[in-house]
């Protein structure tokens, strides 16, 4: 298992084997940017800072210029981390739309997510 640790904000989010940067988001309760989910649009570019990652199926050659890729522009709908990465979504794209799933998933308290308990009267 990896993780992805999100760039300035600071989340992070555990990745299972074999799953892609998208599944994993989508699974723990965020979405984000997307087109084709294929490789084949481009709409889900994010930047990566740091760590690697391999695509297992197919992305077209056509949407990630050599130079991109170079500067580490990935495909989070097939990228599958091969180590701990840090990446940077643009444009806000990622957006936490369950924070039940999330706080479920983490397995911590936060004060942002404390379980209601009634107050005696
Ligand atoms: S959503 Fe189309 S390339 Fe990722």
């Amino acid at each position: 298992m990896t993780t992805v640790t999100v760039h300035p904000t600071g989340e992070v989010v555990e990745v299972r084997d074999g799953e892609t940067i998208m599944g994993a988001f989508y699974r723990t309760g965020y979405a984000m940017r997307i087109g084709c989910k294929r490789g084949g649009c481009g709409f889900c570019k994010i930047d990566v800072h740091e760590g690697d990652f391999v695509y297992e199926r197919p992305v077209s050659d056509e949407v990630v210029t050599p130079e991109e890729a170079a500067q580490g522009v990935c495909l989070p709908c097939r990228a599958v981390p091969s180590q701990d990465m840090v990446v940077e979504f643009r444009e806000n794209s990622l957006r936490l739309v369950n924070p039940l799933m999330r706080y479920m998933l983490s397995g911590k308290e936060s004060s942002a997510h404390q379980p209601r308990t009634r107050v005696p009267v």
